[in-house]
């Protein structure tokens, strides 16, 4: 990392401040002695020119579409690993050998089964409950369950909360969907595949025998390698800055979904679907699209535009396909694909969206896929956050083995009332 020098005088006060280079991408002006050497501090709402942390996870360059997980593109991990291996090279940072993968497996697949008493635990909540809401609950509420593994000092322990975590997410949110649907739970089946297994605790019902569909497996395993991590988005950062505390990684990832199910970040692939849906036919895309240009209307369409790509989102270009994929396999014909279709084409004609760089982005076409694969709307995030578990966790542990981490605190720019005395009630009015 080279490190040159910027300065800048607030208030006639000089300071230098170090630049910072990183392997590849954008460099950064360390302002970490900003307000020491000028009491002023710096004001980014959103977080738009402000790195958080140093990462070696991630990397994103959003004007040229490109997305490396630890220095791999995106295309050539989806097209040719699988989840777990993502799972591995995040969390270890290299790519298993056959030994450390099939190690990895088996440990991961050894802790699929959650704490019986979970079954209890999911009997409190009300059928109709949106499954996001029961997973921020249980998600937090394994650290009730599996105390012997939130000790962060120990790196033992935090390998096992993390494979933990990782294996239990498809269990729980299968959980949440069977629950849901009035269905009895579906016990983890360890000769499966992560992704068989999580499509079998959803889908099989205990009368019958069920075969999971390999083509089916196959694309919600490429669904996942696309959303296992993101870099520092939203729910990312809240994991990091929930963590930053020393709080236990099972609470930090209950933070992280529930920053996750907003309909600007997760919960945009079941409004684009909702979306579709309400658009229902070609011959209405144009007015659709007219109403998201609208400065007067609050409508935008969603599974459009991302804060950091101002180009095509690479994965959205992969999903796209395995969409195509699917549906082709599957002999479905979509009519919310043909919506779909017709709404990328006039949007990315229509001079509106060329000028701001609005791109479809993953969230437009997963849904109309994960809808293909028999799951309801209100799960689509909870695939998203199943999926994104990896990624946060190898960012929590990033930060937790950083020394240069501190206790996350963003200061404010104050513009209540300046200091005025208390007048009692009586007085007042
Ligand atoms: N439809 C119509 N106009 C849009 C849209 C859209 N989807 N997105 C942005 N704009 C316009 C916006 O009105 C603004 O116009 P102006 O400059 O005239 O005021 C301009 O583009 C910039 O928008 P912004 O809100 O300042 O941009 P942002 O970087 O803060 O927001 C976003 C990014 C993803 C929240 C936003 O594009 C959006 O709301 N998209 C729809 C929701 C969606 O698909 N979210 C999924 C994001 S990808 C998954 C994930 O990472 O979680």
């Amino acid at each position: 990392m080279s490190v040159s020098a910027s300065s800048i005088t607030v208030d006639g006060k000089n300071v230098e401040l170090p630049v910072k280079t990183g392997t590849i991408g954008p460099s950064v002006v360390d302002i970490g002695k900003l307000y020491g050497q000028t009491g002023a501090f710096t004001f980014d709402p959103g977080f738009t020119s402000t790195a958080s942390c140093e990462s070696a996870i991630t990397y994103i360059d959003g004007d040229e579409g490109v997305l490396l997980y630890r220095g791999y593109p995106i295309e050539q991990l989806a097209e040719q690993g699988d989840f777990l291996e993502t799972a591995y090279l995040m969390l270890f940072g290299e790519l298993p050998t056959p030994a450390q993968k099939a190690d990895f497996d088996y440990r991961v697949t050894r802790h699929t089964m959650v704490h019986d008493q979970m079954n209890r635990f999911f009997q409190g909540f009300r059928r109709d409950a949106h499954p996001m809401a029961i997973m921020v609950a249980c998600v937090g509420a394994l650290s009730a369950f599996y105390h012997d593994s939130t000790d962060i000092s120990d790196e033992n322990q935090r390998m096992i909360a993390s494979l933990r975590m990782i294996a239990k997410m498809p269990t729980l949110a299968a959980m949440a969907y069977k629950y849901s649907i009035g269905q009895p739970f579906v016990y983890p089946k360890n000769d499966l595949d992560y992704t068989s297994n999580f499509l079998r605790m959803c889908f099989a019902v205990p009368c019958e025998e069920f075969q999971v569909n390999p083509t089916y497996a196959r694309a919600l395993d490429k669904i996942f390698i696309l959303h296992a991590d993101h870099e520092q988005n939203a729910s990312t950062s809240t994991v990091r800055l929930a963590g930053s505390s020393g709080a236990n990684p099972f609470a930090c990832i209950a933070a992280g979904i529930a920053c996750l199910w907003g309909p600007a970040h997760g919960g945009a692939n079941e409004a684009a679907l909702k979306m579709l849906m309400e658009i229902g036919t070609p011959d209405n895309v144009a007015k659709y699209v007219a109403k998201a240009k609208d400065k007067n209307d609050p409508f935008r369409l969603m599974g459009f535009g991302h804060r950091v790509y101002k180009n095509y989102d690479p994965r959205a270009r992969i999903m796209q396909k395995t969409t195509h994929e699917v549906l082709k396999e599957l002999n479905i014909k979509d009519d919310l694909l043909e919506v779909a279709i017709q709404l990328e084409k006039i949007a990315l004609e229509d001079e509106y969206f060329i000028e701001k760089k609005l791109y479809p982005n993953i969230d437009f076409y997963s849904g109309i896929t994960l809808k293909a694969l028999g799951f309801p709307t209100s799960m689509f995030t909870v695939l998203f956050a199943l999926a994104r578990t990896t990624g946060w966790i190898a960012q929590w542990a990033e930060m937790i083995q950083d020394p240069a981490q501190k206790i996350g605190r963003p200061r404010q720019l104050y513009v209540g009332p300046a200091q005025r005395d208390y007048v009692n009630i009586g007085q007042r009015g």
